[in-house]
């Protein structure tokens, strides 16, 4: 509508445009005006002879709808080095994996010859061991010998001991010499006194020593020959009662020693050590 009224206003002054003094570009702008009217299709009627006529400029149309957002600009120039930043806190040490092993050196030279040098100390303290474990081993020995009687009574360092058999003198040196040990022969008082109370807890009223004069008539001598260290003869003893009295034993009642014919039956009480 607005080109059609503009159409009309401008064939309203075609008639006397020509008349009037308008310039001729004034008259190409209205006339392309006109023309683009048409050519958007309006149906109207356009006095031929106004086409050359010029008409007065509209008013200006409204403000456009924005346009849609542009393409991203190209990147910028890169910007200027900031400043050093403060120095860092410090780290905490943690030790490193510890690193591979390295090749074998070189092999070194033979050294001389050393000498065996054992500390004077160490010596004699070898030597005392030895000793100890020697003496040990011999007093187990005699222990568990002795560990094999019925009876069994410590004197010194000996150990008295009876299975409280009876039997002719040699049945009872052979029976404990196959125990290990000797027909027993005191060689002290306080010995003595021992077998007296074995053979007290035997009830036994008499028992066998080891002594015979069977080597020399009248002569007491122990099993190995060896002459007697300590004797406790009844007064009057031995006496070779009968020219047939060989062998030795002792009475329970008072300790005391009598020489006897050495196919008797006593009690037998053996003497480990
Ligand atoms: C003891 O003496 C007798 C007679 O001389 C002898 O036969 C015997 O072998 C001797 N015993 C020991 C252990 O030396």
């Amino acid at each position: 509508m607005v080109c059609i009224n503009m159409i009309k206003s401008a064939a309203a002054q075609c008639h006397s445009v020509t008349a009037m003094a308008l310039s001729t570009l004034h008259l190409t702008v209205l006339c392309f005006a006109l023309l683009l009217c048409l050519i958007g299709g309006a149906q109207t009627e356009v006095p031929p002879s106004c086409l050359a006529s010029a008409g007065v400029p509209g008013n200006p149309g409204h403000n456009g709808l924005p346009g849609r957002d542009g393409r991203d600009g190209k990147d910028g120039r890169e910007g200027v080095s900031g400043s050093k930043g403060d120095r860092g806190d410090p780290g905490v040490p943690v030790p490193g994996l510890p690193g591979k092993m390295g090749p074998a050196g070189p092999k070194g030279s033979k050294g001389e010859n050393g000498v065996m040098e054992i500390p004077e100390s160490a010596d004699v303290l070898m030597k005392s061991l030895k000793t100890d474990i020697q003496t040990m081993g011999s007093r187990l020995s005699t222990v568990e010998k002795a560990m094999g009687f019925r009876i069994i009574r410590r004197v010194g360092m000996k150990y008295y001991v009876t299975e409280g058999l009876q039997d002719d003198f040699d049945a009872g040196l052979r029976f404990c010499r196959d125990a290990g040990g000797d027909l027993v022969l005191p060689k002290n008082e306080e010995e003595n006194n021992v077998l007296v109370k074995m053979l007290q807890v035997l009830e036994a009223p008499i028992g066998w020593i080891r002594t015979t004069d069977r080597k020399t008539e009248g002569i007491f001598l122990d099993t190995d020959n060896s002459t007697l260290s300590f004797t406790k003869w009844k007064p009057g003893e031995p006496n070779d009662h009968n020219n047939n009295e060989d062998c030795s034993m002792v009475y329970t009642a008072t300790g005391l020693w009598n020489d006897i014919l050495c196919d008797r039956k006593y009690h037998i009480v053996c003497e480990i050590s």
